[in-house]
């Protein structure tokens, strides 16, 4: 067990020095001949579940995103930023090029690498246009003059240099899910990020396609995540929407960790969407 985890540290340190794979922003043009639709982009805000996170964990209003809640992993704590429209602490300065680098690369104005503890390896598949509207949407929510704070971070990772290597490997756009379940797949594949969560990891950090939603270990919490096939063979199609849309499972229990957060995204998403869902889960099983 020691040797074993020996060579994985030193697997991960000759990975995050040995490979140094610079950030660099796309030019995005063609999203700016795109036209805007802010209700559409509230629409994908809240299926995106971006608030979930960057919410004021002290505030009320989840379209306060002021940042400061803590993510407690393995590699040490993200502090989520403020991505507000600040200009000063937020992303207010911020162009639509500058978003979908974010979103689709995980690469900040400043040519840095992100940290996939924000979950760009799953908006990574987010459409153009939802893509558009979301960032109109996103200028009219409120600044909030909250100042960031530093992860903490255990050593190689507090070095972002490493990531480029990290996203060589993982940062994907294929899709899992049956090409018959494709509103379904989309969200809960880009927009929902339920694999962040529900799928278990490799000793990189990097998601186990051949472990698809079937839980495992919490990323960022003690306890396990559970088990979204099994879940599927028990819960019916109302009874999952049900959960969706009020946190209540089917034996009156009620729902727990942070995927409280996540009820507050899907509560907010049409019937239909909710069902479709559901449809995406039932596919992976019938495969
Ligand atoms: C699971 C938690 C989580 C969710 C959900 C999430 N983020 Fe983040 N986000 C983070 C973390 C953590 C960082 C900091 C990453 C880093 O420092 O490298 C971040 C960083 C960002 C940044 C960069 C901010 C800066 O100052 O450079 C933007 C922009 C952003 N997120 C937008 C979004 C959007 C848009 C959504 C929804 C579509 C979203 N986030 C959902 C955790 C999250
Ligand atoms: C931030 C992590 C996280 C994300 C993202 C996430 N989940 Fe969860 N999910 C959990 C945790 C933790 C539980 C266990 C909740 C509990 O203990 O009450 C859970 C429970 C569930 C359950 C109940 C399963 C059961 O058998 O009791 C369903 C259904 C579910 N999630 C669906 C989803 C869907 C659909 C998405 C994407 C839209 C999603 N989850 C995204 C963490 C997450």
């Amino acid at each position: 067990m020691f040797l074993l985890s020996l060579g994985s540290i030193c697997l991960v340190l000759a990975l995050w020095f040995g490979f140094n794979v610079k950030a660099k922003q796309k030019n995005f043009a063609s999203l700016r001949e795109l036209t805007p639709n802010v209700q559409d982009g509230q629409y994908v805000f809240n299926a995106s579940g971006c608030a979930g996170c960057h919410r004021n964990p002290v505030g009320t209003d989840r379209l306060e995103l002021s940042g400061g809640v803590v993510l407690k992993t393995e590699y040490g704590e993200f502090y989520v930023p403020n991505v507000s429209m600040s200009i000063e602490n937020g992303i207010g300065a911020w162009s639509l090029n500058d978003f979908a680098n974010a979103l689709r690369l995980g690469v900040s104005p400043k040519n840095q690498h992100y940290y996939p503890s924000f979950p760009y390896t799953s908006y990574n598949k987010i459409k153009d246009q939802d893509l558009v509207d979301l960032w109109a949407y996103w200028q009219n929510l409120p600044a909030v003059e909250v100042q960031n704070i530093d992860h903490d971070l255990s050593l190689p990772y507090n070095f972002r240099e490493g990531l480029g290597i990290w996203k060589k490997m993982f940062l994907k756009n294929d899709l899992v899910g049956s090409d018959e379940e494709k509103r379904g797949r989309y969200l809960v594949e880009a927009l929902g990020h339920c694999a962040e969560c529900h799928t278990s990891r490799n000793i990189l950090g990097g998601l186990k396609i051949d472990n698809w939603m079937k839980g495992g270990e919490n990323p960022s919490e003690l306890g396990t995540v559970p088990n979204l096939l099994e879940t599927v063979k028990r819960w019916s199609n109302e009874e999952m929407e049900e959960y969706l849309a009020s946190g209540f499972t089917p034996d009156f229990d009620v729902v727990g960790g942070h995927m409280v957060e996540v009820i507050e995204s899907t509560r907010l998403l049409s019937y239909d969407d909710r069902v479709a869902i559901y449809n995406y889960f039932k596919a992976l099983i019938n495969d």
